[in-house]
């Protein structure tokens, strides 16, 4: 690819003319106190910040801004920051998922809408990552993916403990009398001492992981800690690089391709990533125009073997990651299995990206001979309670429950299920297969992460820590448990799982992908016709989410955000 000039830069429709609007348009963003040359044709890059105290996750990324901007500077660009929605996933109700296709909406219309180029994403917290990507590829402008980084490792009492994990871990020993409350508590200053995201595999560095894997980022992205300074480096050089793709043209759609995402979907099964990147991995795909489907993360990654051993799967966490040599050191151990000739942002291959990636700890990333988990990645089992499908995480799941069979424990909503799960008389034993209803897209609305129920404390103190739960919700990242999650159709929208009822024997065969309740199709039939639907949001975002957002399987986007409008110039504002 030649450096020239394109022929046209979108942004000298605003600055570039000799009339009144130019004169509005230049003449305001001079009060900012920049110089008259800086207007003079050089890409504008925009960065797409993220950044609010109410997403913490995110908290450090005013001066991650600024090393982008060093960067975009040096290589004679004009770089303009700019705010668009942040989803905290700790803070924010009923769920962050909720607001994600929102974002996407205020990131797409606020590129298309401004005098921009190219722009830098800067990504962190759960939602943040999929809802810039899905934002920008419907506008397909140069972009360039940066993400916060993973926190520092959590250090309690000598030890090192995980994000979101080592909450779960610790409220189940509470709950089974194991710990003290105040012990618990004491753990809140420890789990989170740096800026950054959580330093499991949750889902935060699952998605840095995937705009990697994508070839979205700069090699190196999903593992460097925030506090660490390869970061800040890596924002600079960020910046220089979205210059010279401006100055490429080289647009989303070039390197998001269906290669790309095959190779995603590969990496992530070799991370043992979120189940929560099958849902947005589909999201993105339909912006940017890419066929793909649920059966294709199981076709492609559920042979692919787990070789990174990272909580919550395995013992350490991504700073660990990052020392061991991150997500390279990942993918050249894989490279065989990945389209190797896929562009990335920098240029290059994946293939030359990735060939000499040096591993510098194989206690953290194994090698695919030697794998920490084989065959681990997402499963897609279907039935009559999942004609559309469900996934399960095996990795994260109890092997000897990959197999069956047991009689349901119904709960209607989450609310239900917290009012009941600690009493004593609920006829609950380890052999139950608990069912969560209403929690999926429309239901809950926003498909919340509360798919991994905790188990009843009668079956704790037996000692087991697992069982086998089926719900139409997501699972947080950092989770862990035999989750059957994201069922299609959702009981919201009338699918099966709304009339399973207690004591019904579900079977749960993951070898041979099959999810199925054992009732007669009469039966099941009959169920249906009686089920009405639950009332709807009267007004507002709520109200445009439920009714048009798609199913999981398709991955729960507006049914009108699929596909994109490109980055043609708007009509005059004035
Ligand atoms: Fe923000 Fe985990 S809560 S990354």
């Amino acid at each position: 690819m030649d450096s020239e000039k394109p022929p046209f830069r979108r942004s000298q429709a605003w600055f570039g003319r000799q009339d009144r609007d130019g004169f509005v348009h230049r003449s305001w963003i001079k009060n900012q106190g920049y110089p008259h040359d800086l207007l003079d044709g050089r890409p504008i890059i925009g960065i797409c910040n993220t950044w609010s105290e109410l997403t913490p996750c995110n908290g450090h990324f005013r001066e991650l801004a600024e090393f982008v901007k060093r960067g975009v500077y040096e290589a004679g660009g004009f770089p303009l920051e700019f705010p668009v929605m942040s989803l905290g996933e700790t803070q924010l109700r009923p769920t962050a998922m909720l607001f994600r296709n929102l974002a996407s909406m205020d990131v797409e219309e606020s590129i298309r809408g401004n005098p921009i180029d190219g722009v830098v994403l800067l990504m962190g917290c759960d939602k943040t990552t999929p809802s810039l990507m899905m934002g920008a590829a419907s506008c397909d402008l140069p972009t360039i993916g940066l993400s916060g980084g993973p926190m520092l490792n959590g250090k309690f009492r000598g030890k090192d403990v995980g994000s979101g994990t080592g909450v779960w871990q610790m409220s189940e020993m509470v709950r089974a009398g194991e710990m003290t409350m105040a012990e618990f508590s004491s753990c809140e200053s420890d789990m989170h001492r740096s800026s950054g995201t959580c330093m499991t595999m949750g889902t935060a560095s699952t998605m840095a992981s995937m705009v990697e894997a994508l070839g979205m980022a700069l090699p190196e992205n999903a593992a460097i800690p925030a506090a660490d300074t390869r970061r800040k480096r890596l924002a600079q050089l960020t910046g220089r690089r979205i210059v010279e793709m401006v100055k490429q043209d080289i647009k989303m759609s070039q390197i998001m391709t269906r290669q790309a995402f095959e190779n995603a979907i590969r990496t992530n099964a070799a991370i043992g990533g979120s189940t929560n990147a099958v849902i947005h991995l589909l999201a993105i795909a339909g912006r940017i125009g890419v066929d793909l489907k649920l059966e294709d993360f199981d076709k492609l990654g559920s042979e692919v073997n787990n070789i990174l051993n990272l909580q919550p799967s395995g013992k350490y966490l991504m700073e660990d990651f990052c020392y061991a040599g991150g997500l390279p050191a990942v993918m050249r151990e894989i490279l065989p299995m990945l389209h190797g000739d896929a562009l990335t942002v920098n240029g290059k291959t994946i293939r030359e990206n990735v060939a000499n990636a040096p591993c510098y700890n194989r206690d953290v990333i194994k090698t695919v001979d030697d794998p920490f988990m084989p065959a681990a990645g997402i499963a897609v089992v279907r039935g009559n309670l999942a004609p559309n499908g469900a996934v399960i995480k095996p990795s994260a799941a109890s092997k000897h429950l990959l197999q069956h069979r047991g009689p349901a424990v119904v709960f209607e909503s989450i609310e239900e299920f917290h009012a009941k799960i600690d009493d004593p008389d609920l006829d609950i034993d380890e052999n139950s297969v608990m069912v969560l209803k209403n929690c999926g897209p429309r239901g809950y609305p926003g498909m919340a992460e509360v798919g991994n129920m905790p188990l009843p404390p009668k079956v704790l103190k037996k000692g087991i820590t697992d069982m086998v739960r089926i719900s139409d919700a997501r699972m947080s990242g950092t989770a862990y448990g035999t989750t059957v999650l994201h069922t299609s159709p959702e009981a919201a929208a009338g699918g099966p799982l709304a009339v399973v009822q207690n004591g019904d024997m579900i079977e749960l065969n993951v070898p041979e992908r099959k999810l199925h309740l054992e009732i007669s199709d009469e039966e099941l039939a009959r169920r249906l016709a009686l089920w009405k639907s639950p009332e709807k949001p009267k007004r507002g975002w709520y109200k445009l989410y439920v009714e048009t957002v798609q199913q999981a399987h398709l991955g729960a986007d507006l049914d009108f955000l699929v596909g994109g409008s490109g980055a043609a110039v708007p009509r005059d504002s004035h």
